[in-house]
C-alpha cells in the first residue's frame, strides 16, 4: 500500500472519498496537455468532479447556449439523411410490446446469470484483503451489473437532451427529420433502462462524476458540431461497445432483448454523426479549428478509456480494504472490460478516419496509446445494425461465458 493510500486509509470514509475526487479531478486536469481542451473540459471537470453536481439532490441544472438554425424553405438537403429518416420511420418499436417484460429476473441467479462470472477477475479481489463467498460473488456482480446500466441510463438522458440540441442546431434540413427520431428513440432508451433497473433489479446507481463531466460539456459547447463529435460519435460509440459486449455476455432473456432493440436505435445514431461531420469536417473547418477537433477527441478517447471506474461500486464493496490504485488496476484489466474496450474502440477509431480525424499528426498519439490496430475496421456508414448484431453473435470474446 503506497503512503498517500495509507495515510489517507486513517481518514473517516467521507472525507476519504472527498480526497478521491479530488485526486480524480486533479488528475483530469493535468492529463489534458492541450490548453484549448483544458479550457473546454476543465470546467466541466470541476462541476462533475470537485462539486460533483451530477450527485446532489437528485437533479442538476446545466445552462446551455445553442443557436437553433431555422430554415423557412424547406430544402430536400441531405439525401442520405433523408434515407436514414426513413429507415428510422420504419425502425421505430413499442417497449410496452418489444420486450419480454413478464420473465421474472432474478439478478442472484446462478444459472441465468446477467454478467458471466469470468466478467471480472475475482481473485484479484481476493489477493487485495477483499473475499468474497460464491453467494457474495454474485451479489458483487449484481451491485456492479446495476452500476452500468445505471450509467446507461444517465447516459440516454443526456443523449436524449443533446439528439433535442442538435436537431435544433444542425444546419441540414433533412438532418433535423432525422433528428426527431432519434429524440424519441432516446426518450424510448431512457424507457427501457429504467424500467429494467426498477422492476427487475431494484436498485439505481447515481451518475458516474467523469460521464456527468462529458455530458456537462458537451451540453454546454455551443459549437453544434462539438456536439455531435461528443455525443453521437464518442458517447455513443462508447454505448455501441458496451451495449454489444453485455448483449454478446448477458444470458437474461429480457436484458438481450433490450440491448438487441437499443442497438439497432444506436447504429443509426452513430451512421448519422459519421454523415453530418464527415461533410462538415470536409468542406468548413480551418486548419485550426481542425487541429482543436482532433485534440479534443484524442483526450476524450482516452478519458473513456481510463475513467469508468465503478468508484461507486468500490465506495460500496471495498474502501477501506482495497486502494484506489489498486481497484483502478483490478477495473482496468478485468477481462470483461477489456472486452468491452475492444468493442468500443474497434467501432470508434473506424468513425473517426471516416470524418476525418485521424491526420498524419494524430496518428503516433494513437499508436502510442494502442489505438491504431483498429484503424482499417468498417465505419457506422459502412456497416448495417444486422451484420453488427451478427458479429456479435459470432465474435469469440476473451470473457469465458
Ligand atoms: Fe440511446
Ligand atoms: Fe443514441
Amino acid at each position: 500500500m503506497g503512503t498517500i493510500d495509507h495515510l489517507t486509509g486513517l481518514l473517516p470514509a467521507r472525507m476519504r472519498s472527498q480526497l478521491g475526487a479530488y485526486a480524480e479531478a486533479v488528475g483530469l486536469l493535468t492529463e489534458m496537455r492541450d490548453p484549448r481542451v483544458l479550457a473546454s473540459l476543465g470546467p466541466s471537470g470541476v462541476r462533475g468532479l470537485i462539486l460533483q453536481r451530477g450527485k446532489q439532490n437528485g437533479h442538476s441544472l446545466v445552462p446551455t447556449q445553442n443557436t437553433a438554425h431555422f430554415d423557412w424553405r424547406y430544402p430536400n438537403d441531405h439525401p442520405e439523411m433523408r434515407e436514414l429518416y426513413t429507415r428510422a420511420k420504419h425502425g421505430q418499436w413499442d417497449a410496452d410490446t418489444a420486450i419480454p417484460w413478464h420473465i421474472d429476473v432474478d439478478p442472484l441467479d446462478y444459472d441465468v446469470p446477467i454478467l458471466p462470472e469470468g466478467f471480472l477477475d475475482i481473485g484479484q479481489l481476493a489477493e487485495a484483503g477483499v473475499r468474497l463467498d460464491r453467494a457474495e460473488t454474485a451479489r458483487f456482480l449484481y451491485s456492479i451489473t446495476s452500476w452500468m446500466l445505471s450509467q446507461f441510463l444517465h447516459g440516454e438522458q443526456g443523449a436524449l437532451f443533446a439528439a433535442a440540441q442538435v436537431t435544433e442546431a444542425v444546419p441540414f434540413f433533412d438532418g433535423k427529420l432525422y433528428g426527431s427520431t432519434q429524440v424519441m428513440d432516446e426518450g424510448r432508451h431512457v424507457e427501457v433502462f429504467h424500467r429494467y433497473l426498477d422492476e427487475k433489479l431494484n436498485k439505481v446507481y447515481k451518475i458516474n462524476d467523469n460521464l456527468f463531466v462529458i455530458i456537462d460539456a458537451l451540453m454546454r459547447d455551443s459549437r453544434w458540431d462539438m456536439k455531435f463529435l461528443g455525443m453521437q460519435i464518442m458517447v455513443e460509440g462508447l454505448a455501441l461497445g458496451a451495449f454489444g459486449t453485455l448483449y454478446r455476455l448477458t444470458k437474461e432473456p429480457v436484458l438481450r432483448q433490450l440491448l438487441k432493440m437499443v442497438i439497432q436505435d444506436e447504429a443509426r445514431h452513430v451512421h448519422y454523426g459519421v454523415l453530418a461531420l464527415r461533410d462538415h469536417f470536409a468542406k468548413n473547418l480551418s486548419d485550426a479549428e481542425r487541429r482543436e477537433r482532433e485534440d479534443w477527441t484524442f483526450e476524450v478517447a482516452l478519458l473513456m478509456r481510463n475513467r469508468f471506474m465503478a468508484w461507486e461500486v468500490y465506495e460500496e464493496w471495498a474502501e477501506g480494504t482495497m486502494s484506489r490504485n489498486r481497484w483502478k488496476y483490478f477495473v482496468m484489466n478485468s477481462p470483461g472490460m477489456e472486452e468491452f474496450r475492444t468493442v468500443m474502440f474497434s467501432r470508434l477509431v473506424p468513425n473517426l478516419r471516416a470524418i476525418g480525424l485521424l491526420s498524419k499528426r494524430m496518428l503516433p498519439h494513437y499508436e502510442r496509446v494502442g489505438l491504431l490496430k483498429y484503424m482499417n475496421g468498417a465505419s457506422a456508414d459502412q456497416l448495417t445494425a444486422e451484420k453488427m448484431l451478427t458479429d456479435l453473435d459470432e465474435a469469440g470474446g476473451r470473457v469465458v461465458d
